[in-house]
């Protein structure tokens, strides 16, 4: 009991000393690591939520609810700093800069494709030649497409591990976290058999640091054939895949290994990993991948029955700072147009 209470007062310490630290904060960045510190997902508010499991149940409502009280009263100092601090960066801004808007127009300097982009450009025009479809889906999504017709209903854990921006005041819709969604989306639209890929933007709630980017890129494939298809297919066309991303012409030089997964719309699910010496010889984890889950088929209206298909999903901006020697992925989106014409 004693140490309970310890517990409570060291929580309201922190978060008392958190929001001096707030206050004092004189950048977004540094705002923005004292948000982490607090609301991270390894930050104090849900350390505090951890302890609940040894609160006594008597107390645990009372405890959840301080607790609320507190992470409301952070946010709102949060909220209420980084308006008050980006008023001061556009006044800053707007005091230093100097515009002559009498200046002649000067011939604009052409810039060059995003090393993302040229990876693009390649898959879509190896998998256009072996005459799969190339499909784009919406970014803006419904919970129906991202979630529900994956096999992943309301509830379902794998709903918390995708940390998803919802629209607000639309209910049921949202940035796609993956570009499963398009599978989706072709099956109801095209049906079967089918072979397509989808590359796109997709989004999760993730700060902005070294590895992790709100916004990132996925490949997404399909293919479901009314003859048998197996998990040896599905690896050669990984190797087909990772050989379009690092325009290697031998595909067997791509070595591919499988770990046992778990996804809701594939069954058997597994992480793929890859080794190339392209992208520095060792193992690489790659994504997810696995045989389609016959209740995929039924949520697109589809007859499981003789269906047989396998489909895979994976980041592409991994592979392209390994390939590019590139440790930081901000710089994939600084928009250095110097910086982009070294690749
Ligand atoms: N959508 C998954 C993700 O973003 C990746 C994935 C796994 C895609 C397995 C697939 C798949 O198509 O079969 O984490």
């Amino acid at each position: 009991m004693v140490l309970l209470i310890m517990e409570h007062s060291d929580l309201e310490n922190n978060i008392e000393s958190s929001l001096e630290e707030i206050d004092r904060s004189s950048t977004l960045g540094e705002l923005d690591d004292i948000r982490t510190k607090i609301l991270g997902r390894s930050g104090i508010v849900n350390s505090a939520f951890k302890v609940m499991a040894s609160i006594p149940g008597d107390q645990k409502k009372a405890f959840g609810a301080r607790i609320n009280i507190l992470k409301e009263k952070v946010e709102m100092a949060i909220r209420e700093k980084r308006k008050e601090l980006e008023n001061i960066e556009i006044a800053t801004r707007l005091a230093n800069e100097d515009i002559d808007a009498t200046l002649p127009a000067c011939d604009s300097e052409i810039g060059s494709l995003h090393i993302i982009s040229k990876m693009v450009r390649n898959i879509r025009k190896r998998y256009h030649a072996r005459g799969f479809l190339v499909l784009d889906g919406p970014e803006v999504e419904s919970e129906f497409h991202n979630f529900d017709a994956l096999n992943i209903p309301a509830h379902h854990p794998a709903r918390q591990s995708h940390d998803t921006f919802y629209i607000k005041n639309f209910a049921g819709t949202l940035l796609r976290t993956h570009t499963s969604t398009v599978q989706i989306r072709s099956l109801m639209e095209r049906g079967v058999p089918i072979r397509m890929i989808s590359i796109g933007k997709t989004y999760r709630s993730d700060n902005l640091d070294a590895t992790h980017s709100p916004m990132f890129h996925q490949v997404e494939g399909l293919v479901v054939e009314r003859e048998p298809l197996s998990v040896g297919n599905l690896k050669k066309e990984l190797q087909r895949l990772i050989a379009a991303c690092l325009e290697i012409d031998d595909i067997d030089e791509v070595n591919v290994r499988f770990r046992p997964s778990y996804f809701p719309f594939t069954e058997p699910s597994m992480e793929v990993d890859c080794m190339h010496e392209k992208i520095g010889h060792k193992w690489i984890e790659l994504g997810g991948a696995g045989m389609v889950h016959p209740n995929v088929y039924k949520n697109c209206c589809l007859d499981s029955d003789g269906l047989y298909g396998f489909a895979f999903g994976f980041g592409l901006e991994r592979v392209t700072m390994l390939r590019n020697q590139i440790h930081d992925i901000r710089s994939l989106y600084d928009t250095d147009v110097r910086w982009l014409k070294h690749y």
